[in-house]
């Protein structure tokens, strides 16, 4: 039902320099896979098989990962190494890629908003790549399991994590009712609220499911934290318009934009998928 999945990726990704003075955050590999793939094949599996990036200077490299590259392809023909490019090819087959740029670094509510000619008036998924999730069984990823939350509630879906109080204050966090096991009625949210003074530690992570009014109020929302327009403050919008779920989901999230949960992602997915005897 929800088809299209905006991914905004413009950032610069500083805390990963030198890499990424060359390479988009995006492309750095989980093992061999680009943290970005990772992010379509989520999609793919939640059935958003139109996928929308926001890019910015440098980010070529998104574009070249999900286009034919008829030299490597050529190489690697009829040897072992075909295989690799499978999963790649797959998604190239069963998805549209279209692309458009942020004109300016305003933070990611403003991201958000330059997607809007991608995505048009229906609900779109958001995927923040370098949250890197897993759902519990293989074929319900975090994405797949707010599409149903979505088809119960009918408004925007924030995916949200607990996570120590000395760490709120790098997120947007929610407080609420919880009104199913795991699904919160949210009443307030605050982005990156100084130590001390979260409503909360549920932290949004980046996994949304925005009804399409967002893009109005999006336009209107002046620029908050960091100077940034930021998403949570539209969403704390449309709380008292539509209202506003957060699921609390099943399975597992690395940051890879730290260097620690980066290592502890690599870590993770080599010991589970790739070392296997
Ligand atoms: C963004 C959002 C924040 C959210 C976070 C999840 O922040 O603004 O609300 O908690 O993603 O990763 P960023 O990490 O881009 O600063």
């Amino acid at each position: 039902m929800i088809k299209k999945c905006l991914f905004p990726a413009a950032g610069y990704g500083t805390r990963f320099l030198p890499a990424t003075k060359s390479i988009p955050k995006e492309m750095l590999p989980i093992v061999n896979k680009p943290l970005i793939q990772y992010g379509v094949e989520e999609a793919a599996n939640a059935g958003m098989m139109d996928i929308a990036i926001v890019t910015g200077r440098g980010k070529h490299a998104i574009e070249d990962l999900f286009d034919n590259n008829r030299i490597i392809e050529d190489a690697v023909a009829n040897t072992d190494k075909a295989q690799l490019l499978e999963e790649t090819n797959t998604l190239m087959a069963a998805c549209t890629f279209s692309y458009t740029r942020q004109k300016q670094m305003k933070g990611l509510g403003d991201a958000i908003l330059s997607g809007e000619p991608l995505i048009g008036e229906l609900p779109f998924g958001v995927v923040l790549a370098d949250d890197l999730c897993i759902g519990e069984q293989p074929h319900d990823s975090v994405l797949a399991q707010m599409v149903k939350i979505y088809e119960q509630h009918r408004c925007s879906i924030v995916a949200i994590e607990e996570v120590p109080e000395q760490d709120t204050h790098k997120y947007g966090v929610i407080s609420g009712q919880e009104i199913e096991p795991g699904i919160y009625r949210i009443d307030d949210m605050v982005e990156k609220p100084p130590e001390g003074t979260a409503p909360s530690n549920m932290a949004i992570i980046g996994r949304y499911i925005l009804t399409p009014d967002i893009f109005d109020l999006l336009r209107s929302t002046p620029a908050g934290t960091g100077g940034e327009i930021q998403i949570t403050d539209a969403l704390k919008s449309q709380i008292s318009k539509g209202g506003v779920i957060g699921y609390k989901f099943r399975g597992r999230r690395f940051d890879c934009g730290s260097i620690h949960g980066f290592v502890e992602a690599t870590n993770y997915f080599y010991d589970h998928f790739f070392n296997k005897p």
